[in-house]
């Protein structure tokens, strides 16, 4: 089937087709506002905000602006808390707990961070103009329900299979979710931690794949980032790390302070924190290398009393500080005018009037 760029501003009502990615624990409705009043898409990281408060963060945001905005669910499989076996965990992390002063490790639980009922309730009443999924899809009919309530669904993909997978299940628009990503790998079907695809040769393969828009994620943090996107056939893009440093984004201090001395290499792909891949800047806690570690979410339940003992101390050594590869490309400036110089820089090398049509219809094979 061939590819070919499609126009994400009309699908979702929307300028420039620059999604600021949804992140759990980081988005606000300041940073969500900003972003959509600019012109393009700002998602709320909804993942982890418990059911009955997922309808006051809407509001938040729509009091702050009229314009579209995104909110982001997790569709991963939730292990059973019985089935859990954490002694190795338990084991490995226990002079870390000794050494806080914290005691024996905790007994695992699972944090109920998966989309279910009570989500897809508040979800179909707010109506957002878009919903996005990360690990896979809700069941079918959890989707037709969704796009009868009027959301344009979107969707990672970090292969071409992942690509076709939702496609096949009925997505308005693919976000191909490259190597370089920071946070965690959407795979659903691929291992993620396994030679993860890069950005440039992942997005020119899912625009031969499907018949869909599709939106570039990983290492983008500029102009040059959204016209090289658009140059390998992607509608648009999707940017998560550069937004951390905005003054809108709830971006932890000590975080925010590693971010600034981030290098091109000071990021490594770990289950530690959660049981699943994600991209984060090295500390103390991603060098241990955690080689057996609960499955997702219940990991986090046995690292995060340890991140946060750390932090209220002053120290990053144990904190999930998700970032992807061009965090050195990161600007300490308010979303909305990042928005608007990533769409400026753009324009200035494609060199022509936006939106830019980098090529005609290509002819494949
Ligand atoms: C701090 C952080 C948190 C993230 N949380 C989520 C999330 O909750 N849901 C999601 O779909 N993607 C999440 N991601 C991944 C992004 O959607 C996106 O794939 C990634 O940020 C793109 O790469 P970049 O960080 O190099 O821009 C997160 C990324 C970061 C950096």
């Amino acid at each position: 089937m061939a590819g070919h760029p499609k126009h994400l501003e009309d699908l979702i009502g929307i300028e420039h087709p620059v999604i600021q990615a949804p992140m759990a624990g980081s988005t606000t409705p300041e940073l969500v506002a900003a972003v959509s009043e600019a012109g393009g898409l700002g998602s709320l990281g909804s993942a982890a905000t418990p059911p009955d408060s997922l309808t006051e963060a809407a509001a938040a945001v729509r009091s702050l602006t009229e314009r579209p905005f995104n909110m982001n669910f997790f569709c991963h499989e939730t292990p059973s808390e019985s089935e859990l076996d954490a002694t190795g965990v338990r084991a490995r992390l226990r002079p870390l707990y000794l050494e806080l002063g914290l005691g024996e490790p905790p007994e695992p639980a699972v944090p109920p961070i998966a989309f279910n009922e009570d989500r897809l309730a508040a979800l179909l009443e707010i109506a957002p103009a878009v919903a996005s999924f990360h690990f896979g899809l809700p069941p079918d009919s959890a989707l037709a329900a969704i796009r009868d309530a009027g959301c344009r669904v979107i969707a990672s993909a970090t292969s071409v299979s992942e690509a076709a997978y939702l496609s096949d299940h009925g997505v308005d628009a693919v976000i191909a979710q490259g190597a370089e990503a920071g946070g965690h790998r959407g795979s659903f079907l691929v291992g993620g931690d396994d030679g993860p695809v890069g950005t440039f040769a992942l997005v020119p393969q899912v625009v031969d794949a499907v018949d869909l828009p599709v939106i570039a994620a990983g290492g983008i943090a500029d102009g040059r980032g959204l016209a090289a996107a658009l140059m390998l056939g992607a509608a648009g893009v999707q940017i998560g790390t550069a937004f951390l440093s905005c003054p809108e984004a709830a971006t932890h201090p000590l975080h925010r302070e590693a971010l600034r001395s981030a290098r091109s290499d000071a990021t490594t792909i770990t289950r530690a924190f959660s049981g699943r891949p994600a991209r984060a800047l090295r500390n103390r806690f991603t060098d241990r290398a955690e080689s057996d570690p609960l499955p997702f979410p219940a990991q986090l339940s046995i690292s995060g009393p340890l991140s946060r003992t750390a932090a209220e101390r002053g120290s990053p050594d144990f904190l999930a500080m998700w970032a992807g590869q061009a965090a050195p490309l990161a600007r300490e400036i308010p979303a909305g005018d990042l928005v608007e110089k990533i769409v400026a820089e753009a324009e200035g090398i494609s060199g022509r009037a936006w939106p830019p049509m980098p090529y005609g219809e290509p002819e494949h094979g």
